[in-house]
């Protein structure tokens, strides 16, 4: 009897949580199984999700929309506001893209968070299948546009954890004119071989954070390019992948700078770079500074620490010229461990605008057996503490040719 007892206790909390987890006591969560998603992988359930998302965007009340266990299809689709509630996004299933890579047209995204005030994302894997895409890029046909996976465009207040987004076609996570956004615990993973896939690329925003992330992917870990002020990248395992960067700037002749950046407490495991600012040799007025980077522990990465303000891929359109991008005070500080080649710092900067402030301070990163070198051209600044490589910087190097 009591055996038996136990047996309906068990059925009767199994309901209850089925149910709560069906469909939430909470009036105000809406469940995309309630607009007919099917967690099937196979059912195109971009209709459903649409309409879930105009019906929590319309709530006067607070809105959760739920997306339980299960892989949901979804085709490209754009999450519009602004909103009546600060909606809440959570996820517990995966969102899979179709596996045709032509099926985004020529739109170049997935996924599109649009226009949001107050707004947060938690859990879900969203997977990109960007493979049959790569194939496309690497056999040299025409292919489209390369969907970026997931685009956060005019959002303020935006808070997002917990998410996994892998194999993407082109940007994992994209950030576009937003403010107060932060990522917390997010997972991004694609393979080194996979072209142009950045874990997070972010253009023109303010307010920045990205904690705990851990990274692998075939380009930038973090690229950061031209608007970005007040950016905060703390407790991220990056690798492999092209490591973190400020760039490409100088793109434009009129751009926006980057100011106050902080990189902190990070790991670069086998990367294409540690950390990294690059910019086009040709005329611009954008500019760097006041650039942080601190505490970082490079495990065989290429090019640890590294300025490039010579970028001019296959020289064309701006061989021979000279950078307008202003890079200014810059910090490394307390960086070590190994570089996967002798040279483990290299600042090159430009000659029209020669790079000022920069400190290199308690630097320690070696190379095998074998010693480490740096290289300085146009170069401004200070050491503090010890230095390995023996520093190129100097006061006086700044003229140096
Ligand atoms: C620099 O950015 C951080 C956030 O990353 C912010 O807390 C700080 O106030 C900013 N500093 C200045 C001087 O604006
Ligand atoms: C440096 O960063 C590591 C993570 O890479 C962290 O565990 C450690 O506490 C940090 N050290 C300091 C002095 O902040």
């Amino acid at each position: 009897m009591a055996h038996y007892t136990n047996h309906l206790m068990l059925l009767f909390l199994a309901t209850i949580s089925f149910f709560s987890s069906t469909f939430s006591k909470d009036a105000s969560s809406i469940n995309v199984l309630s607009f007919g998603a099917k967690p099937n992988g196979k059912f195109d359930s971009t209709t459903s999700f649409l309409k879930a998302w105009s019906n929590a965007c319309k709530s006067k009340e607070s809105a959760t929309f739920y997306v339980p266990k299960g892989n949901f299809l979804i085709k490209q689709v754009t999450f519009e506001g602004p909103c009546s509630n600060n909606i809440k996004f959570r996820i517990d299933g995966t969102i899979v893209a179709p596996s045709d890579y032509r099926s985004h047209g020529n739109s170049g995204m997935w996924i599109m968070f649009r226009n949001l005030n107050g707004f947060s994302v938690q859990g879900g894997t969203f997977d990109g299948k960007g493979d049959s895409y790569w194939r496309c890029r690497k056999s040299g046909s025409s292919c489209p546009a390369g969907a970026r996976s997931i685009t956060f465009s005019s959002c303020n207040d935006v808070k997002v954890s917990g998410l996994t987004s892998l194999n993407s076609q082109a940007m994992h996570i994209a950030v576009d004119h937003c403010k107060n956004i932060l990522f917390k615990n997010v997972k991004i993973d694609a393979p080194s071989t996979s072209p142009n896939t950045d874990g997070f690329n972010v253009i023109l925003s303010t307010g920045v954070t990205v904690s705990q992330a851990i990274i692998s992917t075939g380009d930038d870990c973090i690229a950061l390019s031209q608007g970005n002020t007040n950016v905060w990248i703390e407790h991220i395992t990056c690798g492999p992948g092209h490591g973190i960067s400020i760039g490409s700037l100088g793109a434009y002749k009129n751009e926006a700078g980057v100011h106050n950046v902080t990189v902190t407490d990070s790991i670069f495991e086998g990367t294409q770079n540690g950390v990294r600012i690059k910019s086009w040799a040709q005329p611009s007025n954008g500019y760097a500074s006041n650039i942080v980077f601190r505490n970082l522990t490079m495990k065989n990465a290429n090019n640890p620490i590294i300025i490039d303000q010579n970028y001019c891929p296959g020289d064309k359109s701006c061989p021979h010229q000279s950078s307008g991008v202003k890079i200014s005070k810059v910090s490394y500080e307390h960086i070590r461990g190994t570089s996967a080649c002798p040279q483990a710092i290299n600042l090159d900067c430009s000659k029209s605008n020669p790079c000022e402030g920069i400190k290199l301070q308690d630097i320690d990163l070696v190379y095998g057996e074998g010693s480490t070198t740096s290289t300085c051209n146009n170069v401004g600044g200070i050491n503090s503490g010890v230095v390995i490589p023996k520093s190129c910087v100097s006061l006086h190097s700044l003229n140096e040719k």
